[in-house]
C-alpha cells in the first residue's frame, strides 16, 4: 500500500525507532529491500535520487514503486531524495510520489526558508509530505559534491521549525554521503539540541557504513528516518561480479538481489530496534 511520509514517521515516533529510506535504481534492486521489509514487517521509504534520475529513470522507478505498493502488504512511501528545485517536486507531484525532500541546504538560509515554504504549500495542497534539509552533508551523493561544512546550525533549526511546516528534517550532525573512511564523528548533543526545540522528525542522511551503536544511539536521541544508498549498491555489484563467469544471466541478479536483501534486513532490524 503507498502511503505518505508523515504517516509511516508516525508509527517511527510511536516505536522510538526509525524508517529506513533505501535508494533504487532498478527493479532487481527494489525488490531485493521490498522482500527486507515485508519479512521485517516495516514500513519502508523507496527514495529516488538525483543519479537515477539523471540516468533517466525518474518515471520507470516510480511506476515500478507504485506496481509493486499495489501488492505490497506493508506500506510504501514513494520518495524524492535531494530535490534540486521548486519545478522538480512539482514533476514529482505529476508523478504521484507520496513525498517530496526539497534540499536548499547549500542555498543560503533564508533562500532556503522560502523555496521550502513554496514546496510545502504545493505538496501538502495535495496531500504529499515533504522532508527540508538544513546544514549541509558533505561527499559525494549521486555524483553531487558538497564540499560545506555539514555541522546544522540549532538557531537555524529553531527558525525553520517555526517557519516552515515540512513533515521531517534532515540535519547534518558529522554524517557523510558515501562509505566513511574510518569511524565517523556524530555530534550527539546537537542532535539532542535539535530534538529539544520542537523539530519536525529528523533523518539521518549517509546511513551506509555507520557502526550500529551509532545508528541505535541517534534513533535514541530522535532519528526517525535513516537514508542508505551506498552499501545497497555496494552488495549489489559484489553480487554481479561474483557470478560474473557464470554465464548465468538470472543467476548473477538473483546473486545481487540476495546480497542487497541480507543487508536490508539488517538495517531494517536495526531501525526498528529489535
Ligand atoms: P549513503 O550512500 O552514504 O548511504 O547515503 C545515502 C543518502 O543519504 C541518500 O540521501
Amino acid at each position: 500500500m503507498l502511503t505518505t511520509l508523515a504517516d509511516v514517521l508516525k508509527t517511527a515516533e510511536a516505536a522510538n525507532a526509525a524508517i529506513p529510506a533505501f535508494n533504487i535504481d532498478n527493479i532487481e534492486g527494489t525488490e531485493a529491500v521490498v522482500e527486507a521489509a515485508e519479512a521485517e514487517r516495516w514500513p519502508l521509504i523507496l527514495t529516488i535520487g538525483q543519479g537515477a534520475i539523471q540516468a533517466g529513470q525518474l518515471r520507470h522507478l516510480a511506476a515500478l514503486v507504485q506496481d509493486i505498493a499495489a501488492v505490497s502488504t506493508i506500506p510504501i512511501v514513494l520518495h524524492l531524495d535531494h530535490g534540486i528545485s521548486y519545478e522538480q517536486t512539482v514533476q514529482c507531484l505529476r508523478l504521484g510520489f507520496t513525498s517530496v525532500m526539497y534540499d536548499g541546504s547549500h542555498r543560503s538560509f533564508a533562500e532556503n526558508m522560502r523555496e521550502s515554504q513554496a514546496v510545502v504549500r504545493s505538496a501538502h495542497a495535495v496531500g504529499v509530505s515533504v522532508e527540508c534539509e538544513l546544514g549541509a552533508i558533505s561527499g559525494v551523493e549521486d555524483g553531487m559534491s558538497h564540499s560545506v561544512v555539514n555541522l546544522v546550525d540549532i538557531n537555524e533549526v529553531e527558525r525553520f521549525s517555526a517557519e516552515v511546516d515540512c513533515d521531517a528534517l534532515a540535519v547534518g550532525i558529522g554524517n557523510a554521503h558515501g562509505m566513511y573512511q574510518g569511524t565517523p564523528h556524530f555530534d550527539f548533543d546537537r542532535l539532542e539540541a535539535c530534538r529539544r526545540l520542537n523539530a519536525p522528525p529528523l533523518v539521518l542522511h549517509g546511513g551506509s557504513g555507520t557502526p550500529d551503536e551509532m545508528i541505535r544511539k541517534a534513533i535514541q536521541l530522535g532519528i526517525r528516518k535513516v537514508n542508505v544508498a551506498t552499501e545497497l549498491r555496494m552488495a549489489f555489484m559484489a553480487g554481479l561480479e561474483s557470478k560474473v563467469g557464470s554465464r548465468d544471466f538470472y543467476g548473477m541478479y538473483r546473486q545481487a538481489k540476495a546480497n542487497v536483501t541480507e543487508i536490508a534486513r539488517h538495517k531494517i532490524g536495526l531501525f526498528r530496534g529489535k
